[in-house]
């Protein structure tokens, strides 16, 4: 199919970034539609580790070109660090990386800010201003790719919002000066990838090209549909692709879902499976569960069908991708929730209101562990029987067809179906 969208259906770092490596292949164009720096996708290629936070890692296959779309949040100190990163490792970005004029992009009163609101709301948020950056955009006062790169406009637009937020800054003069001293010589390196990117990928669709769009984040940190408050905010929901990029619902062709085996989660916030105990911890290690952007631990859990069948049906995918399958093989039982029990009544729908996600206690199925090592294997059928079984009861209960499992970190590990 030419167009395809990628999504994550939990709190995020479901292992899109080695999904969207292994599809990228078959795909003219891999891009991103929302979020920022914020994310972090860990991809093993060639025996080496990259961690990307902005540039899709599709960059990393050869000829393959890179957009980032208007929805996205563009921190340009952090972009161009990306790009000399990238260079350094001998991968062309000439050519490759296509980033929209009307883009917004953070700068360092945003972090700031983030860290201050922080201190009050405390979403643990990964502090690189993607919240504050999002609210000046929605509130009418951010500044787009394009501006920046108008030295007036930049400037004149600056001014304005450091002094509309003094009061919370305090002394602006010194973030003034920062910005004016470094962010015309940034601009200067990122001009030669801007462009209206809406166009271009509506010209590259009308072609026939093979357009890839990989969201950041997960469906459950959608600022819509998401555990709000806690929440990022932006909608990586597979809708997310029409208003972060410019083209509208038509023009896609398929949306594949990504989960782990198991939940978990960054940050603040609710997360009715949770693990507090030597399970949890036991995943977390096996798992490398630390955040690829903040270096936090993760919280661990096991898999929860009621919050993945919610995603499954806001993003219309008919298929998923289960990753991570092989952290479980030592386990000797294994639970699946599949409804919550919140004050007397039983819940098999993801509440919406604040107070009920966060009370809530999971209702579980257990399975039986299959205690044994899946590494290696390439084929369903050779799964162990456990195994098979655990897939197919995900499969069952949250309404959509396992076509491909991830048993290890390189793309070679994985089982399609
Ligand atoms: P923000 O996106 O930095 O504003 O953070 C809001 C929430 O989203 C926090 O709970 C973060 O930990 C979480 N978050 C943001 N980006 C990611 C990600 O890439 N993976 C997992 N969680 C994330």
């Amino acid at each position: 199919m030419p167009t395809l969208v990628v999504a994550g259906l939990q709190w995020g770092d479901e292992g899109k970034g080695k999904v969207v490596h292994l599809l990228s292949k078959k795909f003219d164009y891999i891009v991103r539609y929302q979020g920022g720096n914020n994310a972090g996708h860990t991809v093993v290629f060639e025996g080496r580790e990259f961690v990307l936070h902005l540039i899709p890692s599709g960059i990393l296959e050869k000829g393959k070109k890179c957009i980032i779309g208007n929805g996205v949040v563009v921190d340009p100190e952090s972009l161009v660090d990306e790009i000399n990163f990238l260079e350094k490792k001998g991968i062309e970005i000439k050519n490759r990386l296509f980033i929209s004029d009307s883009s917004h992009i953070i700068l360092p009163y945003h972090k700031i800010l983030d860290g201050i609101r922080e201190k009050i709301q405390n979403i643990g948020t990964t502090k690189k201003g993607i919240g504050p950056c999002y609210a000046d955009k929605v509130s009418r006062s951010g500044i787009k790719m394009c501006d920046y790169l108008d030295s007036k406009t930049f400037a004149a637009l600056v001014e304005k919002n450091l002094k509309e937020k003094s009061k919370v800054l305090g002394n602006i003069s010194a973030i003034k000066k920062e910005i004016f001293r470094k962010y015309p010589g940034i601009a200067s390196k990122i001009r030669k990838y801007v462009t209206d990117v809406s166009i271009l990928i509506n010209d590259q669709i009308s072609k026939n090209k093979r357009i890839l769009f990989e969201s950041a984040q997960g469906t459950l940190l959608d600022v819509d549909f998401g555990t709000y408050p806690y929440v990022t905010s932006s909608n990586p929901v597979a809708g997310g692709v029409c208003t972060g990029c410019g083209i509208g619902p038509t023009k896609i062709d398929k949306v594949l879902g990504v989960v782990k085996a198991y939940t978990t989660r960054v940050g603040e916030g609710p997360f009715p499976t949770e693990l507090k105990d030597d399970t949890g911890d036991f995943i977390q290690q096996k798992g490398k569960e630390f955040g690829a952007t903040t270096g936090r631990p993760r919280r661990c859990g096991w898999f929860d069908a009621v919050a993945v069948r919610y995603a499954v049906m806001l993003n219309g995918c008919k298929e998923i991708v289960l990753t991570k399958l092989d952290v479980l093989d030592e386990l000797e039982k294994i639970k699946i929730c599949i409804g919550y029990k919140y004050s007397g009544k039983i819940f098999e729908r993801f509440p919406s209101s604040r107070e009920v996600i966060q009370e809530v206690k999971p209702i579980y199925i257990e399975l039986t562990g299959w205690q044994k090592s899946i590494k290696g294997i390439t084929q369903f059928n050779n799964l162990p029987f456990n195994a098979k079984k655990y897939v197919k009861k995900i499969e069952q209960l949250v309404g959509a067809k396992v076509s491909l499992i991830s048993n290890g970190r390189s793309r070679e590990e994985t089982i399609r179906l």
